[in-house]
């Protein structure tokens, strides 16, 4: 099968686009055809790192994790899935575990999903990490009806779901991109943009209710001064925001600081697909590439510029 994968731990050598041996799918595990697979900053992080040190890690390392496509073999005992199933999901991407980037993937059915009716395999592909990462982050910020929320990096993967969840739980959001998204902003439902670079922002304080900073890293002297009395900041860079942290940063300020990140489960999806099957929620998808420029995807994505999500595409 042709495959992008890592062939040396070494962060100097990223992955390459060849041919690697067709994987056989062990009694618990899915055989699945890819169709379309979404890059995500954890996908270049990887890539660029010395992965050697991973537990469990091994060569070839096929990288990716959103993914959709069909059910060649299912697995044994399994009546979730059959053959011809279009599903899709996130493939762990530690532990030695193959990653998506590849015509072929094994997984365990607790990866996968049922793709819904209406969705193509490249929406499918898009949600996964950053539409269950922006849902954990409107809900760590306790984000509900006529909430006042800045989502900044408004119109990226994590940012552009956000804005669209926001809005469909009512919340009042304020987008903050680059003054060249302002429109995407506005199209995917923000009351109002504001660009990072212009001032309006700098005159601001005590407005928001909660911050989703899907850029991460927006300074703690804007957090504090933007957040209202008892408002909450979550970023998808804390990977965990130990609790005494929290907790004195509450005691002194009387502001939240949180994480956002990715969870699989099942009531998430279920949200995500309900939000979609509304038409409250339509992934954004404008780069498409496919598996031979997956290197082109990547450096695209790894730019920090997207807009909505892009696609590595396997389909005929
Ligand atoms: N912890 C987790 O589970 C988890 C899950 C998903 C993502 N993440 C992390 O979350 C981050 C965002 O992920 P993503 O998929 O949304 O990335 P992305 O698609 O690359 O989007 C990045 C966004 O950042 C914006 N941006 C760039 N410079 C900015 C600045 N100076 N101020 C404000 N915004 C700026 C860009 O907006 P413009 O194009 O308008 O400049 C773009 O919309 C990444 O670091 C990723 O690793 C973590």
């Amino acid at each position: 099968m042709k495959a992008y994968y890592k062939a040396s731990f070494k962060k100097s050598e990223t992955s390459r686009y060849g041919v690697l041996l067709d994987p056989v799918a062990g009694a618990n595990q899915l055989l699945i055809e890819v169709k379309a697979v979404s890059v995500n900053p954890v996908d270049y992080k990887l890539n660029n790192m010395d992965t050697g040190f991973i537990p469990g890690a091994r060569l070839p390392k096929i990288v990716g994790s959103d993914f959709a496509g069909i059910v060649r073999i299912p697995a044994e005992g399994d009546t979730a899935f059959k053959a011809g199933d279009r599903v899709y999901g996130a493939a762990p991407i530690f532990f030695g575990k193959p990653g998506s980037l590849a015509e072929l993937l094994v997984t365990a059915p607790e990866n996968a999903r049922h793709i819904p009716d209406g969705m193509s395999f490249q929406e499918a592909a898009s949600l996964p990490v950053a539409a269950l990462t922006a849902l954990n982050g409107l809900r760590r910020c306790k984000v509900t009806a006529g909430s006042n929320l800045l989502i900044n990096g408004a119109t990226g993967g994590v940012g552009h779901f956000a804005v669209q969840i926001a809005k469909a739980k009512g919340a009042v959001v304020t987008a903050s991109c680059s003054e060249k998204n302002s429109k995407l902003a506005m199209k995917l439902g923000a009351d109002k943009v504001m660009g990072y670079r212009c001032e309006d922002m700098a005159n601001i304080s005590g407005a928001f209710d909660a911050i989703l900073d899907a850029w991460g890293q927006m300074k703690f002297k804007d957090i504090f001064r933007l957040l209202k009395k008892e408002g909450s900041y979550a970023s998808p860079l804390f990977l965990i925001a130990p609790a005494f942290v929290t907790n004195i940063v509450w005691l002194f300020s009387r502001k939240y600081l949180t994480s956002m990140n990715m969870r699989k489960r099942a009531e998430d999806y279920d949200e995500i697909e309900k939000l979609f099957s509304e038409k409250k929620l339509k992934p954004f998808i404008e780069n498409i590439f496919t598996l031979e420029k997956a290197a082109e995807a990547f450096a695209f994505a790894e730019k920090g510029r997207p807009r909505g999500k892009v696609i590595i595409t396997l389909a005929d």
